[in-house]
């Protein structure tokens, strides 16, 4: 792809107007993307990078798949926002669409991921007054440590990272956080008020960990003797980035509720669901729960092709056959710079032995590959799916020199 550069003298530093006009959130890389195809994305001065990070998953089909990219600019032409306050022709497909391919029977439209996790947690709450039979305002959702859902202040209540939190309570009650992979723990935890566990299969932000293999299956069973529902939030996880529809696939669980995000918007759009039982999400009434945006004709119109794309098989395959690759060259780097390699299918952390993940991520931007730190000396690689075999050679053979 050639990208169109304009001429040096008339380029505005894009860095320096974020540093000046923005909030400093975020730490980004010092690259100002200006275009993107497939696994590559171009800067503004036309230099290309690989990226190897997919927006954190959000980007699993590619920069511009032109099946979105068709389906986005079909539905421009016709009709982009109805609010919910009238039906419109794309929203009932898309819900039924995307309940069969997740074998779920219902489904819950929001925008961002945080708004489902949001959604999740008022679901699961209305269901443990109304079903269960828990004392009003008495439920509680137990977590885990280490965990990543989002930003909101509820969300950030029962974060255990300090600077998630810090400076940012009072918190929201009715959380209890129980170690990751710790099934005894989850057990002690329990009690008659406990509405759900809330969970995800593998923990992305805290560095692609894989739970111990008996950990999903044990949570599940734990949840069913309970009477407790299992929130699987597979925002990062799901979505053929693990080479199975959901990261849960793989232990052959099923969760009550599901959270899904970033994907299924196809890169081009925030789009997120809560999928799940028809008893539990049916729970909720007119006016109780909603959202503007949420089930936008634009946004369903894209979701119902990412549906397509996933139904297919082919990502999932993808990331099965290349994510051993990758694994397999990735494994061959411990003990030369590399102390542990850790993930599942096109989704890595790698754990450096010297160096830290952003200095890394900065080495490998100045050698053409974009990948982000989880944080400490954990890199995090989680390409696009319709990444080649060259291209994750590729990526590694950089990393390699990197840490040589
Ligand atoms: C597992 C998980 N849940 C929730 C979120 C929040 O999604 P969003 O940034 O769209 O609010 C993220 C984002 O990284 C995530 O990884």
């Amino acid at each position: 792809m050639t990208a169109t550069v304009p001429p040096a003298t008339t380029l505005p530093d894009h860095i320096a107007l974020a540093e000046e006009w923005s909030t400093h959130n975020y730490h980004p890389l010092p690259v100002v993307v200006a275009e993107a195809q497939g696994a590559w994305v171009t800067d503004v001065h036309g230099r290309r990078y690989l990226d190897f990070l997919a927006g954190y998953s959000a980007l699993n089909f590619g920069h511009r798949h032109p099946e979105l990219v068709a389906a986005a600019v079909d539905q421009l032409g016709k009709l982009t926002l109805t609010s919910r306050a009238f039906h419109h022709d794309q929203f009932g497909l898309f819900c039924r669409e995307l309940a069969e391919l997740t074998g779920t029977d219902l489904v819950l439209t929001m925008n961002t991921g945080a708004e489902a996790v949001e959604s999740a947690i008022k679901v699961a709450r209305k269901w443990a007054y109304q079903v269960k039979g828990v004392p009003a305002d008495t439920a509680e959702i137990i977590v885990v440590g280490g965990n990543f859902h989002g930003r909101t202040t509820t969300i950030v209540s029962f974060s255990t990272d300090p600077t998630a939190r810090e400076g940012f309570g009072p918190f929201t009650p009715g959380f209890r956080v129980v170690p990751y992979g710790d099934t005894a723990a989850l057990e002690a935890a329990i009690t008659d008020r406990t509405a759900a566990v809330l969970v995800e299969p593998i923990q992305g932000e805290a560095g692609v960990v894989v739970p111990p293999v008996d950990y999903l299956p044990a949570v599940r069973r734990l949840c069913d003797a309970n009477d407790v529902l299992l929130v699987a939030d597979e925002i990062q996880s799901g979505l053929a980035r693990t080479g199975t529809l959901f990261a849960l696939d793989h232990e052959g669980v099923r969760a009550d509720l599901y959270t899904l995000g970033k994907a299924l918007g196809g890169g081009i759009l925030p789009v997120s669901a809560v999928v799940g039982r028809r008893d539990v999400l049916g729970v909720l009434r007119p006016g109780e729960h909603g959202s503007t945006f949420g089930g936008n004709p634009l946004a369903c119109a894209v979701g119902r092709a990412v549906v397509r794309l996933l139904a297919t098989g082919e990502f999932q395959e993808r990331s099965t056959t290349l994510g051993a690759h990758l694994h397999g060259r990735l494994g061959d780097l411990v003990g030369h710079g590399v102390t542990r390699v850790h993930g599942r299918g096109l989704w890595a952390g790698v754990e450096l032995t010297d160096r830290t993940g952003r200095a890394a991520s900065e080495d490998l931007m100045a050698r053409g590959v974009l990948c982000k730190e989880t944080h400490g000396t954990t890199l995090r690689m989680a390409p696009p799916l319709v990444v080649t075999e060259a291209e994750v050679d590729h990526a590694v053979d950089t990393l390699a020199q990197v840490i040589a």
